[in-house]
């Protein structure tokens, strides 16, 4: 009796020391101890010889042996078990991974980049200002006071009356953001988002995006203005195309022009973009109106500068044939995921 204690004392110190670093090693464990030929079988075949006054004592020390065995056997599992999740041992590299969809730039976004490095070729820099404007920035200052006609032309959304907060209608606010600070000269650019009180269409939409420029400095004439948007055209669309002034009137520029490239699809020859005339229109522009200096105590005997408006969707159009504006906010894969290789 006193010898089978001994080994049970033996077997369970080997029992707390055991460690399986796999499953062969957790089953061959459980084969020792708890299969059908193990160790725990084994003493508790050893209970016959037991003197009847010990039985009951080495009941207990039997039982207790095998519950040790067999929670070495559960922890050993579960051990394992942590193990295999966190290590990358039992990996299978080989299997194919998840992929995740990589987004694409909207074309908007891609247009928008390009108008920004053309023109910080020729050393402008990105001003911005915000979608909630003051009727002074967005219209007064710019020689539009109110009740002045060319506002009907941009009715907006009004955030507050009295005074007038409104969703800007143009990037031309940006303009007498930078000229109030009063630092010369200026020669920036301005992307962003403008709003219109318009019926939504294929034509027109309630908001756009515009890219505006200003180049305010001693001698600016209207032959840098014209170089300047000649050289953005062929870097934008290419050596062959060619660009012509039209007059037309803005009330913040003097003389004001509309410009117009010749045609990107027929080369001028005509066709259906152009509506047989050869030639399509970019952009509105013009010379600083001196008064609108004078609104930022910019001397106009000293200054004078050139300014440029133009809408990103009507580049893009050109660009890509876009010919519906609501396929720029409607979410839709299938439009979208055709930009993925544009530039
Ligand atoms: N702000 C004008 C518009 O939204 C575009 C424009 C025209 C901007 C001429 C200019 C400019 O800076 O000189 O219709």
């Amino acid at each position: 009796m006193l010898q089978v204690a001994q080994l049970i004392e033996n077997y369970r110190k080997d029992i707390e020391a055991y460690e399986a670093a796999n499953a062969q090693e957790a089953e061959a464990f459980r084969i020792k101890y708890l299969g059908s030929k193990g160790i725990v079988k084994a003493m508790m075949g050893e209970m016959k010889n037991v003197e009847n006054d010990q039985k009951r004592y080495f009941g207990v020390v039997l039982n207790e042996f095998k519950k040790l065995a067999e929670e070495k056997y559960e922890s050993l599992k579960n051990g394992l078990s942590n193990v295999s999740e966190t290590s990358t041992a039992n990996m299978d590299w080989s299997l194919p991974g998840d992929t995740l969809p990589v987004g694409t730039r909207h074309p908007l976004s891609i247009v928008r980049n390009r108008i920004v490095s053309i023109f910080k070729q020729l050393a402008f820099a990105v001003a911005e200002g915000p979608e909630i404007e003051d009727d002074w920035h967005n219209f007064t200052s710019l020689n539009l006071p109110e009740f002045h006609p060319a506002r009907d032309m941009q009715d907006t959304f009004y955030v507050h009356k009295n005074p007038d907060w409104l969703l800007r209608t143009h990037t031309s606010s940006v303009q007498a953001r930078v000229l109030e600070k009063g630092k010369l000269p200026v020669r920036i650019i301005c992307p962003g988002r403008v709003y219109r009180n318009e019926t939504i269409s294929a034509r027109a939409h309630c908001f756009f995006h515009q890219v505006e420029g200003l180049y305010v400095d001693e001698q600016v004439s209207f032959a840098d203005l014209k170089q300047t948007l000649y050289f953005f055209v062929q870097e934008m669309f290419g050596k062959d195309v060619t660009i012509r002034f039209r007059p037309s009137y803005f009330p913040f520029t003097e003389p004001s022009a509309e410009m117009d490239i010749s045609c990107t699809v027929c080369g001028g020859s005509g066709c259906s973009l152009c509506k047989h005339t050869g030639w399509v229109e970019i952009l509105g522009c013009g010379m600083v109106h001196p008064s609108m200096l004078e609104n930022f105590k910019i001397d106009p005997n000293k200054y004078s500068g050139f300014a440029f408006g133009m809408g990103i969707e009507r580049i893009c159009q050109l660009k890509y044939r876009i010919n519906d504006l609501r396929l720029y906010s409607q979410n839709d894969i299938r439009f979208l995921r055709q930009f993925t290789s544009a530039l």
